[in-house]
């Protein structure tokens, strides 16, 4: 972060659901916690053409350029979307001007937010995909984020094959037919969650762990030292055409609070024009 103004972090509320309707942080005070993680998604079809303008002034001007880059449109509002969430939402959650912030590149891709030190660690994660884009936000802890769109043609059991641990497989040649994809991209935006939560992205072999769609809890094989108590996971259905998938490492999950909601447009167009 390269603003001057260091803000006061507000200690978390006794009733922390739907925080971010506290919000947007006031007088230096952020509504971030290490027990708090902010979700927004933000739908293509909600944006008008003259909204493009005001999402495009939340980039930095090399992530305007590389907006530019984009063989197809559909892919460059993706990511002028997703980049305007994330850097909305660390506004709104801090009070920082979206601007401010920094990125540093990890070894596998995983960008990261560059915190003053001694200060709070900020995390953020983004995707998108076809028509959604998604950015979520906590402090300190891994935060992986993943975003699929229903109607790709994927040959679901064909990857599954390939990439799923051996429980899933079997749920999903149990699945009807009309529910096979549905189900393939629940898996797949679980574990995507995760692979980015733990910044490894696809360089983590996708069959060393797995879900419990019930229960949404993970389980490791032993190629992954990592413990399943220290994960929080949740899945949204954002919209008819896509699936949405949470991954959260945190000490004591019952202590998270996660406050998912659409992003809100009227604020962000506003932002850009301050
Ligand atoms: C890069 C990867 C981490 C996620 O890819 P993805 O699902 O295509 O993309 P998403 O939109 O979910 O995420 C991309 C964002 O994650 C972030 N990211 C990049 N590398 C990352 C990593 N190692 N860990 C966490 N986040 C990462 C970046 O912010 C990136 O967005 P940007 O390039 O606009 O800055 C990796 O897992 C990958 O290549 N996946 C392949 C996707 C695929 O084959 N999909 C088929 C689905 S059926």
């Amino acid at each position: 972060m390269n603003d001057e103004n260091e803000g006061v972090w507000m200690t978390l509320s006794d009733n922390p659901a739907g925080f971010l309707s506290l919000g947007p942080a006031a007088n230096g005070r952020a509504i971030m916690t290490p027990d708090r993680a902010a979700l927004w998604w933000l739908s293509l079809d909600r944006i008008g053409d003259r909204d493009w303008q005001d999402l495009k002034g939340l980039l930095t001007e090399a992530e305007r350029a590389r907006s530019e880059r984009f063989h197809f449109e559909g892919d460059r509002q993706v990511y002028i979307a997703a980049h305007a969430t994330c850097r909305g939402l660390l506004s709104y959650c801090t009070g920082h001007a979206p601007l401010s912030w920094d990125f540093s590149v990890e070894d596998h891709g995983k960008p990261e937010l560059v915190c003053p030190p001694g200060g709070p660690r900020l995390r953020v994660n983004i995707s998108h995909t076809r028509g959604l884009a998604a950015a979520a936000l906590t402090v300190e802890h891994d935060i992986g984020v993943d975003v699929e769109w229903l109607q790709r043609t994927t040959p679901a059991e064909k990857l599954a094959e390939r990439v799923f641990a051996e429980p899933e497989r079997k749920v999903l040649a149990a699945a009807p037919e009309q529910r096979k994809l549905d189900t393939f991209l629940t898996f797949w935006t679980l574990k995507e969650a995760y692979v980015k939560a733990i910044g490894k992205g696809l360089s983590q072999p996708l069959d060393a762990f797995s879900f419990d769609l019930e229960t949404l809890r993970i389980r490791f094989d032993d190629r992954l030292a990592d413990d399943p108590e220290h994960w929080h996971f949740e899945r949204y259905s954002p919209g008819p055409d896509h699936l949405m998938a949470l991954a959260i490492r945190h000490p004591d999950p019952a202590r998270l609070a996660v406050d998912a909601m659409p992003a809100p447009l009227d604020w962000l167009r506003d932002l850009a024009g301050k």
